[in-house]
């Protein structure tokens, strides 16, 4: 039997966002993936396996061989810089932008920003191309805090409903891209396994844009 293909996943939006895009497939998983401890997962189709990882983590696995496909957002791949994998399908879920946003009311001017982010590549690509010196802080998570202590003056996050931002006071200010899921592809096993591969991608591009 020739070994199964290896699709990674992050628990959440995408794992919710991605198993209706598979299932007409006929890969389902065997086991809740939210709720198992196991990290691989077999699924009803006997050629292929799931595996859960970190949504940062999607595109190193894929990469490096640790799984032939897997589902990462834009901006992940952005800020990683989507080295070393194919791109080959905007699935059209898990949707937002990457937003500025701040205190209503503006920043204080003439003195240097300080921009609280998890996404400090595209931050500072982002004020470079305008001109703007900022001083980054590297956060992991729950930016919008950063403003509120006093800690930033503004954030660079991810915004959907923006309902995060109003809770906490803060509102958008620039989009800096319009964000969606993407599969993503090891360029070895895309070689390789063409023949496998073809048909599978195609199937679910052809799903995610009739969903979309
Ligand atoms: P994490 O634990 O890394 O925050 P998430 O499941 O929240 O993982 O995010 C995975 C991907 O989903 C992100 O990389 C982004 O592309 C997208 N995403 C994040 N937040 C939202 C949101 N509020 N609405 C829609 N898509 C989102
Ligand atoms: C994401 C993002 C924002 C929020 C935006 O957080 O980091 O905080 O969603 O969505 P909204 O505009 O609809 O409010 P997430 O829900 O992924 O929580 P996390 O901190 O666990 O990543
Ligand atoms: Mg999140």
């Amino acid at each position: 039997m020739t070994e199964q293909l290896t699709v990674a996943l992050s628990k959440g939006r995408i794992l919710e966002q991605t198993l209706p895009l598979l299932s007409p497939l006929g890969i389902e998983p065997l086991e809740d993936p939210e709720r198992s401890r196991n990290l691989v997962l077999p699924t009803s189709h006997p050629g292929v396996r799931l595996i859960i990882v970190r949504a940062t983590d999607v595109p190193t696995y894929v990469a490096h061989g640790g799984a032939d496909l897997g589902v990462a957002g834009k901006d992940v791949l952005m800020e990683q810089g989507g080295h070393g994998l194919y791109e080959p399908v905007d699935l059209g879920i898990a949707r937002c932008r990457l937003m500025v946003a701040g205190h209503p009311g503006g920043v204080p001017a003439g003195q240097r920003l300080r921009v609280a982010t998890k996404f400090v590549n595209m931050t500072r690509r982002h004020f470079a191309e305008q001109g703007r010196q900022v001083d980054l802080i590297k956060l992991y998570g729950s930016m919008e805090l950063a403003p509120l202590v006093g800690l930033a003056d503004l954030i660079v996050d991810l915004v959907d409903t923006g309902n995060t931002l109003r809770a906490n006071g803060l509102e958008p200010l620039e989009t800096i891209a319009d964000i969606s899921a993407r599969l993503v592809v090891n360029k070895a096993s895309m070689k390789l396994r063409h023949r496998e591969l073809k048909p599978l991608i195609g199937r679910i591009a052809e799903t995610a844009a009739t969903r979309a």
